[in-house]
């Protein structure tokens, strides 16, 4: 049986609007971050402290985290792929830092410029930092199916890196389909090696949509009893070092899914799809996300 509630991260400020190519104003951003807590999104991943000259989308992040109205009960992470990036956050009250490595040696060198093992060393003193902070620390972990660069992942590096998430003191990790290339067993295998280190209920599904398997993957990660899924209002984004991907899977159509089984989100449907037609209007063009459009059409 599917677990009875589901928590959702939207990661759309962050992970779906960062490959935007015309800067999005941060007034967007924190309406966009408004209406999502509004909806009933209780975690929000609202931007990272990345290199400008890596992600110009990003640039903002101090603008942002400082213009949003916090509300009570929502938490607020952000990405910080090294020391410089987490004293930059630090200032700015994340409730969690999120550290951010690959599965695959070539997508961790192109997207932040190191190996594997570099990137570990880097985030050991940035989670060391968190939790004496008392900030949580999640691990996002990319390419567990595929790679842009590598092709297949096999499910022995995802224990690996999982594993070396562990060792430095990471809370939760994400198992992420960066290119939306995973099939259900495929994706499960990427699962249950990360359950080699974390449990069920510090383990994430992150699914970008772009070969449209990732409600297939998500309902494969129920099987297993996953209940932290993360997904981009109005399907949202990609990620600028994974060419033609395209976003996550649409908050939207993850909860109508979980709805329709019955499955508690605590995310008004409505609320929702007005979010993402909100941020679908600024930036000029129709909704990822087959829920909103069918929902809007009607
Ligand atoms: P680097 O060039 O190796 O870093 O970049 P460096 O330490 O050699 O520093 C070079 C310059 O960058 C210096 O500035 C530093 O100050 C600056 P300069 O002296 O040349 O003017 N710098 C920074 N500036 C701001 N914030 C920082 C920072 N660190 C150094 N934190 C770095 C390494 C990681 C910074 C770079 O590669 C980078 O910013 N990469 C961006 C990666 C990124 O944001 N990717 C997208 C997010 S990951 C993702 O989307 C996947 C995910 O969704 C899961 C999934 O779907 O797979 C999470
Ligand atoms: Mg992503």
């Amino acid at each position: 049986s599917y677990p009875s509630r589901v928590q959702i991260i939207d990661v759309g400020p962050r992970d779906g609007l960062q490959n935007e190519k015309q800067p999005v104003p941060a007034a967007v951003k924190i309406e966009l971050v408004q209406r999502l807590q509004t909806a009933g999104l209780t975690e929000i991943e609202v931007t990272s402290y990345v290199s400008p000259k890596w992600v110009p989308q990003m640039a903002d992040n101090h603008a942002v985290m400082q213009g949003m109205a916090r509300q009570a009960g929502v938490r607020y992470s952000v990405l910080t792929p090294n020391l410089k990036g987490y004293e930059a956050a630090v200032l700015d009250q994340p409730d969690e830092i999120v550290v951010f490595g690959a599965a695959s040696e070539a997508f961790s060198q192109r997207n932040i410029n190191c190996s594997i093992a570099e990137s570990i060393e880097r985030f050991a003193p940035v989670v060391a930092a968190a939790k004496a902070a008392g900030i949580a620390v999640r691990g996002a972990m990319s390419c567990t199916v595929g790679c842009p660069y590598e092709g297949d992942i096999a499910p022995e590096r995802v224990a690996y890196l999982a594993g070396l998430m562990k060792g430095i003191g990471v809370e939760r990790v994400d198992v992420a389909d960066t290119i939306g290339v995973g099939t259900p067993r495929k994706v499960q295998a990427a699962i249950e090696a990360t359950l080699q280190h974390f449990g069920i209920n510090q383990v994430s599904g992150h699914f970008h949509d772009t070969y449209g398997q990732a409600l297939s993957n998500t309902l494969a990660s129920l099987e297993l009893g996953v209940w932290n899924f993360q997904s981009s209002v109005a399907g949202l984004g990609g990620c600028p070092y994974a060419k033609g991907a395209t976003g996550n899977v649409a908050t939207e159509d993850v909860v109508y899914l979980l709805h329709g089984l019955g499955i508690d989100t605590g995310i008004d449907l409505d609320a929702l799809v007005d979010a993402g037609q909100y941020i679908s209007e600024q930036l000029g063009r129709p909704s990822g996300s087959r829920v909103a459009r069918a929902l809007l059409a009607k």
